[in-house]
């Protein structure tokens, strides 16, 4: 349903990107047509493909800062749909380790739970729930090498049984229901699904190995809880093992002449595949360089099926440069992020939008997908980079949340956590240099830090937050008629906005009141 008269004032990308050129052009500098829509925001469909194996529900990465992605992160983002890509300021047996707490996390599944032992009172008990405020008061029975003797239901820890020892309390071994590990393999709700489904009554299941090794639990409710997620429009992004995925970035280990350990690389990247990382990043502040082609060819060479994300870069050259050398995916911007000071440092970087527009032209002729890589502030301009790219990849929007690493810190009253540039002088010590072609010994003598050290406020737990930038894209797709992010870039137009359009795009002359939402 087009009309001529809106095709001479909303251009699509390719004529209008090209017709602002020499013009860069970023985020808040356009804004998007609306299209006749069949759809309901709720309906459009999220899905996207970053490479030929590795498809997410939600096109959104947590990116691979150490404020913002370690496994609580990725285990969050992929229970949304989405991927965390897990940072490298840390050592390489750490990072594995990371990436296996995220392929091992099993929704629903308890993995570590507490423990008591047979020789306690219930009043010791009752003081441990009290001292640690614990919000259960069903514990598992176990002897001195962890195998499981019993279980103390919640419905016998009373003050009344203060004096009555655990061992008289609980529910014996024999009369406990189990489930062996090697059941859950596949997809672990089902199985606790139909254990529940065929013992009726019973509202915990203790998993254990073959040697009556405590290994998990599974409660009633929240299997109720996520067999009914399952029947919802976002699932989690899972592999064909039902496992969650997880990307990790990497950089090249070197030797000290600066030539790169290719041994000792590419065991480290064995031992990431080893645990099924999904993807792994190899993140340079400037990634169209012969060091770069170095390393992404050396992985390619070596992994053929693995998918590679490689950036950053912003020409179409430096597109063609790494789809050429074996990346999968590719990451654009240049300084749009909070934290960088590229632009202002070095003068260097394109604006985001156009960079987007530019990098996407040439991935299309050589079938690899584009991640919109910082600069996003809102979910406004995740709709308006997803006109053109295949994912957004977030710092800032997430370094608040619950899960991104470090200590949440009160000022005057006020909670933050930390976000800081991997190319601030603090994340180079830490281990980044390499991202920005420093020397971590470099670090502390006369290199240009390209980032800065911030806070973020505390901004609750990820699935709140997500729901919210989901909530906006599929709006955006609404807007424009678009069922799919394929439709979405199919059908987008776009319009120059001036200085006075900025203005009236955001809430002006009035007061805002702020209504406080129900939980
Ligand atoms: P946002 O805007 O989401 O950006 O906070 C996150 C992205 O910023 C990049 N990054 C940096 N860029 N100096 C830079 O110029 C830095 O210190 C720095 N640290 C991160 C990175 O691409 C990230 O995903």
């Amino acid at each position: 349903m087009k009309h001529p008269l809106d095709s001479e004032y909303y251009l699509p990308a390719d004529q209008f990107f090209q017709k602002n050129a020499p013009t860069g052009l970023t985020y808040d500098d356009i804004s998007l047509a609306t299209r006749y829509s069949e759809i309901l925001p709720k309906e459009a469909n999220l899905e996207t493909k970053l490479s030929e194996g590795l498809t997410l529900q939600i096109p959104i990465l947590s990116a691979d800062m150490d404020t913002v992605t370690e496994s609580d992160m990725a285990v969050a983002m992929s229970l949304n749909g989405g991927m965390g890509i897990i940072h490298y300021n840390m050592d390489n047996i750490n990072q594995v380790k990371e990436v296996a707490r995220v392929k091992h996390h099993i929704h629903g599944l308890i993995q570590e739970p507490v423990t008591i032992k047979a020789n306690l009172k219930i009043g010791d008990v009752l003081d441990l729930i009290e001292r640690k405020d614990f919000n259960f008061r069903t514990f598992p029975v176990v002897d001195e090498q962890d195998k499981l003797i019993g279980l103390l239901s919640g419905s016998v820890v009373r003050e009344r049984y203060r004096d009555t020892a655990v061992i008289k309390a609980m529910t014996p071994r024999e009369r406990l229901f189990t489930l062996d590990e090697k059941n859950l393999q596949g997809d672990p709700i089902s199985a606790a699904d139909k254990f529940f489904n065929e013992n009726i009554g019973i509202h915990k299941i203790l998993v254990i190995d073959e040697d009556d090794h405590l290994k998990g639990l599974f409660t009633l409710s929240d299997v109720e809880q996520i067999t009914a997620e399952k029947n919802s429009l976002l699932k989690p992004s899972r592999d064909s093992n039902f496992r969650l995925r997880v990307g990790a970035a990497v950089s090249a280990i070197r030797n000290p002449d600066g030539s790169i350990d290719r041994d000792a690389t590419l065991q480290h990247i064995q031992n990431l595949v080893d645990e099924n990382v999904d993807a792994i990043a190899i993140s340079s502040a400037h990634a169209h360089t012969l060091s770069m082609g170095q390393v992404v060819k050396l992985l390619r060479g070596s992994f053929p099926d693995l998918t590679i994300i490689a950036g950053n870069v912003t020409s179409a050259a430096g597109v063609e440069f790494l789809a050429g050398c074996g990346a999968n995916a590719i990451k654009v911007g240049q300084g749009p992020g909070s934290i960088c000071t590229t632009r202002i440092v070095a003068g260097v970087g394109i604006p985001q939008l156009t960079a987007i527009h530019v990098a996407t032209r040439e991935a299309a002729k050589r079938g690899v997908s584009i991640i919109a890589d910082g600069g996003i502030t809102k979910s406004g301009d995740m709709v308006k980079a997803l006109t053109m790219a295949d994912a957004v990849m977030l710092g800032s929007l997430l370094a608040g949340c619950r899960e991104s690493p470090g200590e949440v810190i009160e000022i005057n009253g006020q909670l933050y956590k930390q976000y800081r540039g991997m190319g601030s002088h603090a994340a180079m010590k830490a281990g980044s240099a390499a991202r920005y072609g420093h020397e971590k010994a470099q670090v502390g003598r006369k290199i240009a830090a390209e980032g800065i050290e911030a806070l973020k406020e505390l901004s609750g737990p990820l699935d709140k937050i997500l729901s919210e930038y989901i909530g906006g894209i599929q709006s955006g797709m609404g807007y424009l008629g678009a069922p799919t992010l394929a439709d979405l870039k199919r059908r987008a137009r776009y319009i120059r906005v001036s200085s006075a359009g900025q203005r009236e795009s955001i809430t002006h002359d009035v007061i805002e009141v702020k209504t406080p939402k129900e939980n």
